[in-house]
């Protein structure tokens, strides 16, 4: 075998040590494969077989748009800090590429108005009841009673109906939050894949994994506590403010507006306090996460300098810091709640005295008392929940910010659009001139190496362990730039051909 020292190829501090490329008669092959078509191979590709083709358009488009490195991302990222408004459009761009997903969802957003008609027409009928037998006092008239009777069995048929379309709600919409969390994972995982090696030897793999899992159910807790209980809550607040002004008096409703607007402000703002908490928790997750998936995946590494003891009380150290946040985001959140507790009960005592006066005064009737007992039940029902659920959204918002950050991530490397000639099907030459390289932040690893290999040559690279011999490859494949000097496959510079192709093109 003949082999000859690629010129000035060397390791930093150890010049004598270059690289060494041996020549042989067969061609080190390149073999240029056609590039395959994503659509079809995409079910393949991720397993899923319960997914229609129709819902896996917007899939394809982001693995299109990973395959091919350099295209643009099909709809825009929300920047960090985004608020509601802008990631809201972003995840419905995801669900909205199918149309049944749409159906399902408006299915589910009637479903909801059904269920909000039902219960507040309830609190009205049981107001008629009471008013009816009020009339006669002790001893009801027939007709009186017939009425009471009527109103309380219709109270009874659509409180059925409301809660019957409320389980339908979750039955339409749970397909719709799956798919969307799906198509956010599968996009952020796809994206992750085409990034530069660079991106990932600075992050742990642990830490990415939770990252990504937690983005993909925030994506169903965003749409859940939006659509399902923000903007149901938002509608019945205004009308039930509306009935008990028109009905009774609009001091009621002033007195209902007082202390919703307390429970608001109390919970925005010890929420905002929580979700720092929160952040830190979640940050110190990762990291145990990241610490320990790491020390696994490197056991050999671990054991071989005994470094068992080291990782172990690293992991301790990352859990009792876990532990202790996890403490005092419990604190603040027993204070969120019986906060939000005391709250209710006084705003309703208040609300009730008021329109026991009204009634007092003879302004007001026994049913209207009933009408606003069953008003101020309804609405108080989904704002004990609407804390909870802010506290969720917040914290989904959080999650999906670091997923956001993620996908804004783009690859340094500038990937090229051509296909490789095809001549390289039978052997490619291979072309090095005077190539530099280091790793970031690091010494020189290759200095001007020149090397030739022509179509059908066999050439071994022969140097020692670290003198840079896997890094001419990841140079060839494109994982890395040289820092200057050129790289040719075949007399074409590899920042010209699309780094998909050449890297299936290699046998
Ligand atoms: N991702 C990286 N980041 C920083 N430095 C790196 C990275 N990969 C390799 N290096 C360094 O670059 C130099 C060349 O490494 P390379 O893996 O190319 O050597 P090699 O000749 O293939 O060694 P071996 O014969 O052991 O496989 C070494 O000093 C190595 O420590
Ligand atoms: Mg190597």
């Amino acid at each position: 075998m003949l082999a000859h020292e690629a010129r000035g190829a060397s390791l930093a501090g150890k010049p004598r040590h270059g690289v060494r490329a041996a020549r042989g008669g067969r061609g080190a092959r390149l073999r240029a494969t056609p590039t395959r078509r994503v659509a079809a191979s995409a079910k393949t590709k991720y397993g899923l077989d319960d997914v229609s083709y129709a819902e896996l358009s917007m899939a394809d488009l982001v693995v299109g748009a990973a395959v091919q490195g350099s295209a643009p991302l099909p709809v825009g990222v929300p920047g960090k800090n985004a608020s509601l408004m802008e990631m809201l459009p972003f995840l419905f761009k995801l669900v909205g590429q199918d149309r049944r997903l749409w159906l399902r969802f408006a299915a589910a957003i009637g479903a909801v108005v059904i269920s909000k008609a039902c219960s507040l027409a309830s609190p009205l009928l049981f107001k008629q009841a009471v008013d009816a037998l009020a009339i006669g006092g002790a001893g009801v008239p027939a007709l009186g009673l017939k009425t009471a009777v009527s109103a309380l069995l219709l109270a009874g048929a659509l409180t059925s109906v409301g809660s019957v379309a409320n389980e339908l709600r979750s039955v339409l919409f749970t397909p719709v939050a799956q798919a969307a969390g799906r198509r956010v994972s599968m996009r952020t995982f796809e994206h992750v894949l085409q990034l530069d090696p660079a991106f990932h030897l600075d992050r742990s793999t642990g830490a990415m994994s939770r990252v990504l899992d937690r983005g993909a159910r925030a994506t169903a807790t965003i749409f859940r506590a939006v659509l399902f209980t923000f903007v149901p809550t938002a509608v019945e607040f205004v009308l039930v403010c509306w009935l008990l002004a028109r009905t009774v008096s609009w001091q009621l409703a002033g007195a209902v507006v007082a202390t919703f607007a307390t429970y608001i402000a109390y919970t925005i703002a010890l929420t905002q306090r929580s979700v720092e908490i929160r952040k830190e928790v979640n940050r110190l997750d990762n990291l145990v996460s990241g610490k320990t998936v790491d020390a696994l995946l490197n056991v050999d590494t671990v054991t071989t300098f005994t470094n068992e003891a080291i990782e172990g009380r690293a992991v301790n150290l990352l859990q009792r810091q876990f532990a202790e946040a996890s403490v005092r985001a419990e604190y603040a959140q027993a204070t969120l709640n019986g906060g939000q507790g005391v709250i209710v009960c006084l705003g309703l005592a208040a609300v009730l005295c008021i329109a026991a006066i009204k009634c007092a005064q003879g302004q007001a009737t026994p049913g209207d008392v009933v009408l606003v007992n069953g008003l101020m039940l309804q609405l108080w029902a989904p704002l004990s929940f609407l804390g909870w659920f802010y506290r969720n959204l917040r914290q989904a918002m959080v999650d999906m910010e670091n997923l956001f950050a993620i996908l804004r991530e783009r690859p340094t490397l500038r990937s090229g659009t051509l296909p490789l000639p095809a001549a390289a099907t039978s052997g490619a030459g291979v072309e090095l001139r005077d190539v530099h390289f280091r790793y970031r932040d690091s010494i020189p690893v290759l200095r001007g190496v020149d090397l030739i290999a022509k179509p059908g040559e066999s050439v071994a690279i022969v140097g020692p362990s670290g003198s840079g011999k896997s890094t001419l490859t990841k140079l060839l494949l494109r994982q890395y730039d040289a820092e200057s000097g050129s790289v040719r496959v075949d007399g074409l510079d590899v920042t010209q051909v699309a780094p998909h192709a050449l890297r299936e093109a290699v046998g």
